[in-house]
């Protein structure tokens, strides 16, 4: 399996894991090593006390004889926890006591040097300490013989004491590892945290916030490619800025002769002698209208996104009673609708509805779709201008029965001079939606468009997200 190396978590993982591992194995085989002479230095040290105990009680008076041996035995056994194996004889092996043929050491041994050394009895590991003492009197039938001591006992004992002291490290080791583990990828997870949120950040940004990214919660490391990232969207922020404002001004240096032209024809139609110039005057100045109404809202719009400029600078938001907008909106609108003959009414909760935003640009929202229902609906249609509190909702909604829109309108609505269906047979700009698409992103609601209730009309909603503490 090839080794993914294109995280950063994976990529510390996968290193300082296994070298962790291959290090505390090595340390563990070194000190197992090591404890191995440890041990066999203590455990020698214990035989060495054997030898010279059983060394002080040879009698050699009246023969090779050992005084209370099993006593003393006993109690050794009972330090050492395995047999003890003796020996006491004379060099020339004509007496011995304890074990026959205890094997001696491969080279002779010098006098009062014990030496140690492990040897194969019966089947039996053994390590074994040997000694040979000159009698302090000679014994009576071979006076020159030295005496030789050896006392032994079987391996496993110290196999085993170091196989527990072995076992013991390990699971040590072992728990050291898995608090390393857990350490290491918390401190991975930690380290990368502030990354995902800055990405989650970035996703959840507007389509056309180019504030820069704050590198100061974020890792050193990864700062410089923060800074290049907000020096890129600086550069694009520039150059849009660059456009909108020319939008802006080409927006304004046409209104005003565009108003005077309007009061030109408006002029020269009462100064028109035949009908038909009247008609021709009328139809141009029809179209001067729709040509001023596009100039207007194109102004809106330049005005809108700079007040979301203005916002991303961190302008305090305020807080916004949504029933008294929508009743300023309808008080604007109602002779409108009147004159086309509405049932234009209001459904609002009888307490106000507070929520975050910019209450001139929702009313220029809220006023737009109305103004829409009441332009694209037949003479005679019935308009609903409601506030409605769901769970975790504020919405504004529009609802009208007049000729709705097709899906492929919805999906494009709120895309600069895009006209549906319904509004070929009208003058507009097709700019109206994409405001109030702008004017949502800036107070963070959601505009939707729907099939109306009973699937004729259109329903539009301006939908606030709010928890349910700041809900009025
Ligand atoms: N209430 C409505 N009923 C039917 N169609 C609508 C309604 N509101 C908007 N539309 C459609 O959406 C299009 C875009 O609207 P808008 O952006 O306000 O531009 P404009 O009104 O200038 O055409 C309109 O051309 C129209 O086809
Ligand atoms: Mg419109």
């Amino acid at each position: 399996m090839p080794l993914k190396l294109n995280s950063l978590k994976s990529t510390l993982l996968w290193i300082l894991i296994p070298a962790v591992i291959l290090t505390s194995l090595t340390s563990l085989w070194v000190s197992g090593l090591e404890l191995r002479d440890q041990v066999n230095a203590a455990f020698d040290r214990s035989l060495a006390g054997a030898l010279r105990s059983i060394e002080v009680n040879v009698r050699t008076e009246s023969g090779l004889a050992m005084e209370q041996p099993f006593y003393m035995l006993e109690f050794l056994e009972l330090t050492t926890r395995s047999t003890v194996f003796f020996r006491v004889a004379t060099e020339d092996n004509l007496s011995e006591i304890g074990y026959t043929e205890l094997p001696l050491p491969d080279q002779p041994l010098l006098t009062n040097q014990p030496v140690f050394y492990n040897a194969n009895y019966f089947d039996d590991d053994l390590r074994i300490a040997a000694v040979a003492i000159r009698p302090s009197t000679a014994l009576p039938y071979s006076p020159d013989a030295r005496i030789i001591i050896q006392v032994g006992e079987r391996v496993t004992s110290r196999d085993n004491f170091l196989e527990q002291v072995m076992l013991q490290t390990l699971r040590k080791d072992i728990i050291l590892l898995l608090v390393f583990v857990l350490l290491v990828s918390a401190g991975v997870i930690l380290a990368l945290r502030p990354l995902k949120e800055t990405s989650e950040k970035i996703r959840n940004r507007s389509f056309d916030d180019l504030q820069p990214i704050e590198p100061e919660t974020l890792p050193r490391e990864i700062r410089p490619l923060i800074q290049a990232i907000n020096l890129h969207m600086e550069r694009y922020a520039r150059k849009t800025q660059a456009q909108q404002q020319f939008l802006d001004d080409a927006s304004h240096q046409l209104r005003t002769p565009l108003s005077v032209l309007n009061m030109q024809v408006d002029y020269a139609r009462s100064l028109a002698r035949t009908d038909e110039m009247r008609e021709v005057l009328g139809a141009i100045q029809n179209r001067l209208t729709s040509t001023i109404q596009l100039t207007n809202q194109m102004v809106a719009l330049a005005r809108v996104h700079d007040a979301a400029e203005k916002l991303r600078s961190r302008a305090p938001r305020e807080r916004v009673d949504l029933c008294e907008l929508c009743e300023q909106v309808a008080g604007n609108l109602l002779s409108t609708a009147r004159r086309k003959r509405m049932d234009f009414g209001l459904d609002l909760p009888d307490h106000p509805v507070m929520v975050n935003g910019i209450g001139w640009l929702l009313a220029e929202a809220i006023s737009n779709i109305v103004a829409n229902a009441i332009k694209y609906c037949p003479e005679g249609a019935c308009i609903t201008l409601a506030v409605i509190i769901e769970n975790e909702r504020i919405c504004v909604q529009v609802d009208d029965n007049g000729p709705g829109m097709s899906p492929q309108d919805i999906a494009l609505a709120g895309k600069r001079f895009r006209r549906g269906e319904s509004g070929k047979a009208q003058q507009g700009s097709g700019l109206g939606l994409a405001i109030v698409q702008t004017i949502a992103e800036i107070n963070r609601a959601e505009l939707s468009l729907e099939p109306g209730p009973g699937a004729t009309g259109l329903r539009v909603r301006l939908a606030f997200r709010v928890y349910p503490e700041s809900s009025h």
